[in-house]
């Protein structure tokens, strides 16, 4: 199968200090697929790479069998930012905001025209939102924010959507319904790709992943490289990997590991059981 994405020998980093050396990554059309580490790993730096918003020092991006200039976006992609890095106090609706994706895509004059607003309420209608179209961003809930700026990812049919720590700032439900939807989203047969330090909630549910740290750690599906070997590479510090039915857990190890198995271990499997049913 032709890569949708591949990233070659890709070196970042900002004032002379590097990120990451020499990445090598491919995407394939139809994947589902997260980049995990820890925070200030590089995974914005990578994602913003990608999409051109930051320029390599070294390397290649090559989209669909042709190679990108440094600093340009690929075409046919969209990008969910992390939520905390918006100014939610921009007094737009969600539906200005879904319909400024048109005005980056096409290149057009800012008026809204008819045409614009009906795509920005299917969009809205197909992330499940259409009833907030009119309220401004800065009222909705972080959830709600979240897909707007999914929808507005959507604009122009994609091949592909990177979502920055999508689930970051929202509590579990969120979390889960965010990761329906992708998954739905996915099924239609969009290539989506993530970025998340959540190992939990957001991690162990993705069919495919990638351990990164400063570099390339390790990928695959999560039952495969969840190892306590793997983990602590990635995040430095000592993991414990439970597996309970076809559900993996992940604890921190260390004085608190006692604490987490008799206390909490039960409480989260019961909630991770009754959330992914
Ligand atoms: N614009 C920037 N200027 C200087 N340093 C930056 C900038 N953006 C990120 N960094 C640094 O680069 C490193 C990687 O950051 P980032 O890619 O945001 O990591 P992550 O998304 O995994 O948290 C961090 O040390 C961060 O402080
Ligand atoms: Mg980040």
């Amino acid at each position: 199968m032709e890569p949708i994405l591949e990233v070659r020998n890709l070196t970042c980093g900002y004032q002379r200090l590097p990120v990451f050396t020499g990445v090598n990554l491919t995407l394939y059309p139809g994947q589902l697929s997260g980049l995990v580490g820890p925070s200030g790993c590089g995974k914005s730096t990578l994602i913003k790479a990608i999409l051109g918003l930051v320029r390599p020092w070294e390397g290649e991006i090559w989209f669909r069998g042709k190679q990108l200039k440094p600093g340009v976006a690929p075409p046919k992609v969209g990008y969910v930012p992390q939520v905390e890095t918006v100014d939610w106090s921009f007094p737009v609706t969600a539906e200005e905001v879904v319909m400024m994706g048109c005005y980056q895509n096409q290149k057009i004059l800012p008026w809204q025209s008819k045409r614009e607003r009906n795509i920005a309420r299917q969009l809205l209608n197909r992330v499940g939102i259409e009833h907030v179209a009119h309220q401004p961003i800065g009222n909705l809930s972080g959830g709600q924010q979240q897909r707007v700026f999914l929808a507005r990812a959507l604009v122009g049919e994609p091949d592909i959507v990177f979502l920055d720590e999508p689930t970051s700032s929202s509590d579990l439900q969120i979390q889960h319904e965010l990761l329906h939807l992708l998954a739905d989203l996915n099924q239609q047969g969009l290539s989506i790709f993530l970025s998340t330090h959540d190992l939990n909630s957001v991690a162990t549910h993705l069919p495919w992943v990638i351990c990164f740290n400063h570099g390339l750690i390790c990928q695959g599906e999560p039952i495969d490289i969840f190892t306590s070997a793997i983990l602590e590479k990635t995040f430095g510090t000592e993991m414990v990997v439970f597996h309970h039915q076809d559900r993996i857990l992940i604890a921190s190890s260390g004085t608190s590991l006692r604490h987490q198995m008799q206390h909490n271990l039960p409480a989260i499997l019961r909630k991770t059981a009754s959330k992914t049913k």
